[in-house]
This record gives structure tokens, C-alpha cells and sequence, in this order.
């Protein structure tokens, strides 16, 4: 994505606070171009929860992508700011917009994104919201799950500092409730019956995180 589009979602937003947020997770972090990739040539629909502002639509829409989007967040500020972000846009029928909790899921069939939400959720309600996510995926959907994952290095370290400054700075109101590790949710999907593949998904961030991509069995 080039710069004047990146300039160009930018704008969509509001608030100072928003606008740098939105500037500096497209220009460091690769979650979105990986999502883009995976999606790509597909028309799909899909659910995106713990949306956030809705980052990932405006993405996908600049590079393209055409499939419906669905963003579920539980956070009601940072829905309205995509809803204004996405009206701005005159993306409101291309991307719906929800206020609500993951463990209530929208009955869709598609593709199924979860990007940096699982930390946020006990152990247990990842679990099921694991399960909840590969039961709303079209046979041919992928599951992409990204987050830091639980391991005795620097990065780790740097993601819960971060994590912690997010948290007290109110950014996000619930703080981080579990870190898993690679095989905790390897483990959850693969007993789902989906195939599993986990790599590293860092850019030029200093966290720990790992691109989760989960399919069912073809
Ligand atoms: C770090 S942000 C990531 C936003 C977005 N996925 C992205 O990558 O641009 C995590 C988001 O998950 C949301 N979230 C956390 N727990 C949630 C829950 N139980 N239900 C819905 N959303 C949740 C937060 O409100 C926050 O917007």
C-alpha cells in the first residue's frame, strides 16, 4: 500500500489520538497486507471480530477486496469511529459494523479474522471462541488469527510492557486476561478439524506475534 492511501484512510478517522494510531499501524505492522494476501481472489464474506476501528476493511477496500465485511467489537467508542471512518468513506452498505461481544457471533459463513484479540479473553473463552470462529467458516474459509504468543524472549517482554501502557492508557479498557502459546491454540483447531499453520508476523514491531492461519481439512 502506498503512502497516499495510507494518508487517504487516515483522514477517515476523527480524533489526533486515532489518526496516529491508524498511521503507524499501516505503516509498521504487516497483519494487514498478510490478511490481504490470504483473502485475496475471494469473495467470501467475512466476520472480523474485535474490529477495532476497522482498519482492516478500509484495507482491504483499497487494495480491491470486494467480499462483504462484517466487524464485531465490544468496545462502543471504537465502533462509532468506524462507523464515521467507513460513512466517510461511502463504504456504509460494503462494511457492517457491530457493537457486541464475541461470544456472540453473527451467523455468517466465511472467513474468519481475529487480529490481536485472544489475549484479551481467559483461557477458557478463547477456547470457545476458537471453536465458535471454525464453526462459522464456508468450506473453503480461513481462519487468520494473529497474536503474541507466550514465550521466554525479549519480545515477549516488550509486548507485555506495551500492553500495559495500552491498558493504562485506557486505549483498551480490559487488560490482557491470558497469553497462549503456539500449542494451546494448534491444539484447539486442529481438534476442530482444521489444518493449522503458525509463523512469525512481526514487521518493524518489537512484539512477540505469530500469524495463525487455520483451514478446513481440503
Ligand atoms: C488490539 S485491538 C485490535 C483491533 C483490530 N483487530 C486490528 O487489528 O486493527 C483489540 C480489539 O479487540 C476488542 N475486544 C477485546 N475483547 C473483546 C470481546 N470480548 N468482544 C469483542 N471485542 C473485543 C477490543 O475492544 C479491541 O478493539
Amino acid at each position: 500500500m502506498n503512502r497516499t492511501t495510507r494518508a487517504g484512510i487516515t483522514s477517515l478517522y476523527d480524533t489526533h489520538l486515532q489518526r496516529c494510531y491508524v498511521r503507524g499501524k499501516l505503516a509498521s505492522d504487516p497483519v494487514y497486507a498478510a490478511t490481504a494476501a490470504l483473502l485475496a481472489g475471494t469473495q467470501l464474506p467475512l466476520l472480523d471480530i474485535g474490529c477495532g476501528l476497522g482498519l482492516l476493511g478500509h484495507y482491504l477496500h483499497a487494495e480491491g477486496h470486494r467480499q462483504p465485511y462484517l466487524g464485531l467489537d465490544h468496545d462502543a467508542r471504537k465502533i462509532s469511529a468506524a462507523r464515521h471512518a467507513a460513512h466517510r468513506a461511502g463504504l456504509d452498505t460494503a462494511m457492517s459494523l457491530r457493537d457486541g461481544d464475541a461470544t456472540e457471533l453473527p451467523a455468517l459463513l466465511g472467513h474468519v479474522t481475529l487480529l490481536d484479540v485472544l489475549h484479551y479473553l481467559p483461557r477458557e473463552r478463547q477456547q470457545t471462541l476458537l471453536l465458535m470462529a471454525a464453526r462459522h467458516l464456508a468450506p473453503q474459509g480461513i481462519l487468520i488469527i494473529r497474536n503474541v504468543l507466550r514465550e521466554p524472549n525479549w519480545r515477549f517482554q516488550a509486548t507485555r510492557l506495551e500492553e500495559f501502557l495500552l491498558h493504562a492508557s485506557g486505549w483498551i479498557r480490559a487488560g490482557v486476561q491470558h497469553y497462549p502459546s503456539a500449542d494451546e491454540l494448534r491444539g484447539t483447531l486442529e481438534n476442530a478439524g482444521l489444518d493449522v499453520r503458525v509463523e512469525p508476523l512481526r514487521g518493524l514491531t518489537p512484539f512477540n506475534s505469530y500469524l495463525i492461519v487455520a483451514q478446513p481439512h481440503r
